[in-house]
């Protein structure tokens, strides 16, 4: 069993690995990356400004992250689980992928991905269902050096197409089709369409997972099962089955995730080699208080962050049994998550508060008769967990014994930045806490000033370089700068808001910039603005965000119609439909109101501060209205949104 000599043990051990870490970075992280396996060893650890920006870690080192997550087990742990694999449909058989298949499953995929004609530096788009090939095909890539681009199932053909063209791809590795509780998603169908105008995907990988009927390209389509078969084939015939790790840079790209901010336009995020594999292993043992043979269960879906760090690249080069799970908390019934748990004796479970919260909406019943006395940790991410979802959660999820891990950070960040170690630092509800070692966050005002003390609120920052911190937006380095870069000098800002307690706990309120939080995916308001504005027949769009009972914040969109004589409701499910077909189903709108007209300043500007109070369904309280070009506006829009 692999042990784990960088775990922090106790609170005062926390106190001396952050100073340390603080103090002296390079001494500090020159240690934890000593117990990975390195091809050759850096020149320097750590090399940072933040006004390019320009951030390299490891620098002149040379690894490959596979072997890594993979190889290196493989003396003591080849015929020990790394990934179990729980279907969508309970009736169906699990998979249990030990450390020595998946070494197989990789080098296959490596081989595989080679003799379709990918290289080191290409860029590859995976979409597909939460399969073991999944998985395989991520760290596939990873092997042979070329740049994954998972996209989550969720996203349009339209989203696919935009994300292909700025990411260059070249390949693209899909299903047939996805199931995801009673649906069939036909992903295959939806690559067809992102492709239409596409000039650069060569291949496009074809794995047979529902068995819908498909459209295959002559040349440019084809099957998974053929080209694996014949991959397979070769690495038999040679004395080892192998497919030989590729030798990466630390600073050469891993991956490209593309996310939402307040522009339209999404970013490709580059995470890199050595900094992302050390962040995640380091967050994910120590977070977690991750022991060797637990079963580690992340709810999430590798098209996001968290199923990159979390599901895969953390558990994998922990050594780690890692859960994966192809379908949804409620489907057979609201149980799901909590039949898993005792299935395979689940230790720690890593879910968003939007889960939670559609399912305490269930009552208890779906509990009783669930034995969950394996659940050692519980993990909450992607928005803040609310107090009563907490104590939920705590109470009846983990029975008042377990530690709850209340995790913040963000696809820039690629790892966990804020958050109590289970067990070791203390929990508060509602409070991500503490930073981790080699996280040096601060609150500033408006203006950029550093604010002191304690009890005290502000704009969240980061003041030093972390081993995971985002290297560049793809192919635009100036977007990465002025996005996180430049609204305060010489910080990374988060887009958050937060507050820091008497104790120096911080609590994360939400976002401060244009961004919303739907069941912990994020959306940009101008990005939804654009999809309703293509709509025919609408003038102009303001998007916002209110208060969600499940998904903490619902998308309210005010829309003004060249024409109000069409049926409301058919014109609401129409726009819809084209936000379906711009983004996909995750941004649509779950409130939409026609107005006549916006509340604009006198030089154009959209007041939003007064649209989202009325979607909060606050129409006492607006603030000053005075500077408002026609204040007579918000009287119409008030009164219309009590019709909606
Ligand atoms: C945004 C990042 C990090 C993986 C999932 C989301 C919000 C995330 C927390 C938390 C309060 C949180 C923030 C952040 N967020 N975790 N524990 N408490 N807010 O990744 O899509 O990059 O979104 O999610 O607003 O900025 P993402």
């Amino acid at each position: 069993m692999i042990s784990h000599p960088y775990q922090i043990k106790s609170m005062q051990q926390y106190q001396t690995d952050y100073k340390q870490s603080i103090e002296f970075p390079d001494a500090f992280w020159e240690n934890i990356a000593s117990h990975f396996v390195w091809k050759k060893k850096w020149d320097q650890v750590c090399d940072w400004n933040f006004s390019e920006p320009k951030i390299e870690w490891f620098k002149g080192a040379k690894l490959n992250i596979t072997e890594n997550c993979i190889d290196r087990h493989l003396d003591t742990l080849a015929n020990k689980p790394a990934i179990i694999w729980e279907p969508n449909n309970p009736e169906e058989a699990s998979r249990t992928i030990t450390y020595g298949e998946l070494h197989r499953q990789v080098s296959a995929v490596a081989q595989m991905l080679t003799n379709i004609g990918v290289n080191k530096g290409d860029r590859v788009c995976i979409y597909m269902g939460m399969v073991p090939e999944l998985a395989f095909a991520v760290l596939g890539c990873a092997r042979i050096g070329a740049i994954h681009s998972v996209i989550f199932g969720g996203f349009s053909a339209q989203s696919i197409a935009d994300r292909l063209e700025d990411a260059q791809a070249s390949f693209i590795i899909t299903c047939d089709g996805a199931f995801r509780g009673v649906k069939d998603i036909p992903l295959k169908s939806v690559i067809d369409d992102a492709l239409i105008e596409n000039k650069t995907v060569k291949k496009v990988l074809v794995l047979n997972r529902t068995r819908i009927p498909i459209s295959m390209i002559k040349e440019r389509d084809v099957w998974w099962e053929d080209e694996i078969a014949v991959a397979e084939k070769q690495l038999q015939a040679q004395e080892k089955f192998n497919f030989p790790a590729a030798e990466m840079d630390a600073e050469d790209p891993l991956f490209i995730l593309y996310t939402s901010g307040s522009t339209g336009k999404p970013k490709g995020v580059v995470h890199t080699q050595a900094g992302y594999m050390v962040w995640a292993n380091y967050t994910f043992i120590n977070v977690f208080q991750y022991q060797p043979g637990q079963i580690h269960f992340c709810t999430a879906d590798i098209g996001w962050i968290t199923g990159h760090s979390y599901i895969l690249y953390g558990p994998l080069s922990a050594g780690g049994t890692t859960l994966m799970f192809e379908g949804i908390p409620t489907w057979p019934d609201a149980g799901r998550f909590w039949d898993i748990v005792q299935k395979y004796r689940v230790n720690i479970l890593y879910t968003a508060p939007t889960a939670i919260r559609s399912l305490m909406a269930f009552g208890l019943k779906p509990l009783e008769g669930k034995n969950l006395d394996s659940l050692q940790v519980l993990g909450s991410v992607g928005e803040p967990i609310n107090e009563e979802a907490w104590q939920w959660f705590y109470k009846y999820v983990g029975k008042e014994r377990c530690s709850i891990v209340d995790t913040w950070w963000q696809t820039e960040t690629g790892g966990i930045m804020i958050s109590n170690l289970a067990g070791i630092t203390p929990q508060k509800p509602a409070h991500a806490t503490l930073p981790l070692p080699g996280v040096l966050p601060v609150l500033v005002d408006e203006q950029g000033n550093e604010l002191q003390g304690n009890s005290i609120s502000g704009n969240l920052c980061i003041k030093q370089a972390w081993p995971a911190a985002i290297r560049t937006t793809y192919a635009d380095h100036e977007r990465c700068r002025t996005n996180y870069f430049a609204t305060y000098a010489n910080r990374y800002f988060t887009g958050d808001g937060a507050l820091r307690d008497e104790l120096g706990n911080y609590r994360i309120t939400g976002r401060v910039d244009d961004v919303l939080n739907v069941s912990g995916h994020r959306i940009g308001t101008a990005e939804v603005e654009n999809a309703i504005n293509m709509h025919s027949g609408v003038v102009e769009s303001a998007v916002v965000g209110y208060p969600h009972d499940v998904k903490g914040q619902g998308i309210y969109a005010y829309v003004i119609m060249e024409d109000h004589g069409h049926d409301a409701q058919l014109m609401r499910q129409n726009i819809i439909q084209t936000v379906v077909r711009i983004i996909g189903p995750i941004a649509k709108p779950d409130k939409i109101q026609f107005v006549k007209g916006l509340p604009k300043t006198r030089s154009g500007k959209i007041m939003r501060r007064i649209l989202r109070k009325i979607a909060e369904g606050e129409t006492e309280q607006l603030g000053d209205t005075t500077t408002l070009l026609d204040p007579s506006v918000v009287d119409d829009i008030k009164m219309g949104a009590k019709l909606i």
